[in-house]
């Protein structure tokens, strides 16, 4: 397929030349460029500067400004056409539906604000830590948090108890709004009952939450505290039923929200991001990756407890006026076709989700997809990891017919919103399967050989961003240093002041300057498009009374992409036994979540390590893979490798018999 060659019906005529005119003029002024950006939202009081670099790479965007993000999500909209439009579709795992207009949404997002503000006590600043699924009052809580100027740490509803703990313990959230349960598969997850155990173990850690909010989702049986659990409904039928909450007044560099995510240490990051440069961002980013129109019906097939679903289910599809779709539940539950009953029942145009799924869906075979119409499809979008040419040219063909160009987006929790995409809102540039394409307007990407250079057209190195962006994240919640270590310290030059974003990402910058993502360069794995710290889970295999020492590693999976293998070294007096690794996977289940679990573990009598004592993983997954292991001479014990190819040959016969 030549890339110049692919046809969008009427909608899009391909040009390389009107994006990057558009393109070029953006970064020839960064700072003019998001000026008049920021002026097309709502503020209470414009900025005296734009960007503030005089204490990098602490940058502050919008300094003087004043808004408030809900301003622009939802009260923008009262007395127009979109306060009687469709915000939300939401479908549940069951196949209950309910329909949520914006003038609804703009109505229980102040009754719950309200609530909060004056029943609960929260206050600007305050932490609100967030574990619920996929219903309507996700987002309802995200905003009324934040329009009372408070601060939401939303937690996934797949990780465990004590990975909520931790993420409590870190905010010093003394709020915690949750559910009674929820549906995966057909069965309710007790979330309440985790969101209790995750309660008792801050408060060990010394964070007591002084009010649980309980919202009826499951209706299942869940233990109850009369002194600190609220239903949601009780707590909202408190509050007038004409209720106006003032939007509180922020500043453009207040924080709007942490989100958790996994580094290379077993500490989950908190990424702080800001009130005015994040809504700036994202309200943009999203236009020009969707092009919306008034009758757009849009879907993000995410989790809002992820950054994709903050910006592109919440703050960035809201700010744009379109109406979504928000499932609960499985994609594939209770058929292999869920998601494209979907698409039709709801006329969906603009459909956005990750590599993952749609390798899962094609895996059930073109049958389940022949069975409907997708005809409104108009925009497709992937997310979260590489996307394998192979799977793109299915999308394209199979879902899209060949009418809906694919925009493959790539950016990270900390980057606010997509960075390096195409952007048919502005002008679609012709598409490469598996690249995604140019650097989004102010958006100065490269990518750099080991020493700092520019790595050759061709030549595969490490993706870095040159000049600050409005959706960068503004620091690490409580450790201001790692930010400036994790970020800013492999190639950025101090003393000559120049300073550099690092991903951590490889990619290959092609010698028609299109971008190729080819995955993380540092101990995260990314598992169906969820990131993961391979030293968390070692660090949970280590809380095993067995386990002496553990180390993760990523092995290829044809659906999720990677899968978590552990590989073990057992205490004196342990052996090797299938209960034993059942029981190694249940631990990493119980301290970080389901979608955490090793897919197998691997017993070994030493691991392959550096006289230094450094696990060497580089050789774990050369072996994994079948691949040769390279330079060894810096290892302690050679043997090692033996040790380990061992383990690898006898799981594989077990496999096959
Ligand atoms: O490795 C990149 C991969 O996902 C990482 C960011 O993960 P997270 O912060 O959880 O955010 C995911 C959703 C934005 C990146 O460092 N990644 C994300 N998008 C792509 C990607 N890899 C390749 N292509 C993409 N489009």
């Amino acid at each position: 397929m030549s890339s110049e060659a692919l046809p969008f019906g009427e909608t899009y005529v391909p040009s390389l030349e009107a994006y990057l005119n558009y393109y070029r003029r953006s970064i020839e002024d960064i700072e003019g460029f998001w000026d008049a950006r920021a002026r097309e939202l709502v503020w209470l009081r414009y900025w005296d500067q734009v960007l503030d670099r005089s204490n990098p790479p602490f940058y502050r965007w919008f300094v003087g400004g004043v808004t408030n993000i809900n301003i622009n999500a939802l009260d923008r909209w009262v007395g127009t056409d979109v306060f009687n439009k469709v915000a939300y579709y939401w479908e549940g795992e069951p196949g209950d539906r309910r329909t949520i207009s914006y003038r609804e949404l703009y109505r229980e997002v102040n009754r719950l604000a309200w609530a909060l503000r004056e029943i609960v006590g929260v206050k600007p600043g305050d932490r609100v830590s967030i574990y619920l699924p996929m219903i309507p009052e996700l987002p309802i809580s995200m905003l009324a948090v934040t329009r009372i100027g408070a601060i939401h740490s939303v937690v996934f509803s797949g990780f465990s108890a004590e990975a909520l703990a931790d993420r409590i313990v870190d905010a010093k959230a003394d709020v915690l709004i949750t559910a009674d349960g929820f549906y995966r598969r057909g069965r309710v997850v007790e979330l309440k009952r985790a969101a209790d155990e995750a309660v008792a173990l801050a408060r060990q850690q010394g964070v007591e939450v002084k009010k649980v909010i309980v919202v009826k989702r499951a209706g299942n049986e869940i233990p109850w505290n009369e002194q600190r659990d609220a239903w949601y409904h009780e707590l909202v039928n408190e509050a007038p039923l004409r209720a106006y909450v003032k939007p509180e007044p922020r500043k453009a560099e207040d924080v709007l929200f942490i989100l958790y995510t996994s580094g290379t240490t077993g500490k989950p990051k908190g990424v702080m991001h800001s009130v005015g440069g994040y809504m700036t961002y994202v309200y943009h980013v999203f236009k020009w990756n969707w092009d919306p129109r008034p009758h757009d019906v849009y879907w993000c097939a995410a989790d809002i407890g992820w950054i994709t679903g903050h910006t592109y289910i919440v703050y960035g599809s809201l700010m744009n006026g379109v109406s979504q779709v928000m499932y609960e539940g499985a994609p594939d539950y209770p058929a292999p076709h869920r998601i494209w009953e979907i698409i039709d029942r709801y006329d969906v145009s603009i459909f956005y989700t990750s590599p993952t799924l749609l390798r899962l869906l094609r895996k059930y075979g073109d049958e389940w997809v022949e069975k409907h119409d997708l005809s409104t499809l108009r925009i497709l979008g992937t997310v979260g990891e590489p996307i394998n040419p192979e799977v793109w040219k299915w999308y394209y063909t199979k879902i899209g017919k060949e009418r809906a160009p694919i925009v493959d987006t790539w950016w990270q929790t900390e980057t606010g919103a997509a960075m390096i995409s195409p952007a048919p809102g502005i002008a679609l540039v012709p598409l490469k399967p598996g690249s995604a394409t140019y650097p989004l307007p102010g958006i100065v990407a490269d990518v750099f050989d080991a020493e700092g250079k520019p790595a050759r057209p061709g030549e595969k190195g490490y993706l870095v961003i040159k000049e600050p962006w409005p959706g960068m994240l503004m620091s690490i919640w409580g450790d201001p240093d790692r930010y400036v270590r994790t970020y800013w310290s492999r190639f950025s030059r101090p003393d000559e002041g120049v300073w550099i974003y690092y991903a951590a990402d490889y990619a290959i910058k092609d010698s028609d300057g299109y971008f190729w993502l080819l995955g993380r360069a540092d101990e995260v794995l990314n598992v169906a498009g969820h990131r993961i710290g391979t030293i968390e889970l070692e660090d949970a295999l280590l809380t095993h009374p067995a386990v002496s020492e553990a180390a993760v590693v990523g092995a290829p999976d044809p659906v999720k992409g990677q899968v978590p293998v552990g590989v073990v070294v057992l205490k004196e007096g342990y052996e090797p036994s299938p209960q034993l690794e059942e029981e190694l996977k249940q631990t990493v289940r119980k301290v970080v979540g389901p979608i955490a679990v090793p897919a197998r573990i691997l017993f070994v009598r030493k691991l392959p390590k550096t006289r230094s004592g450094k696990i060497m993983r580089r050789i774990l997954i050369a072996l994994l893979q079948d691949k040769p292991v390279g330079d060894t001479s810096t290892l302690e014990d050679p043997s090692a490798v033996e040790e380990v190819r061992r383990a690898i040959e006898e799981f594989k016969k077990l496999m096959k018999s």
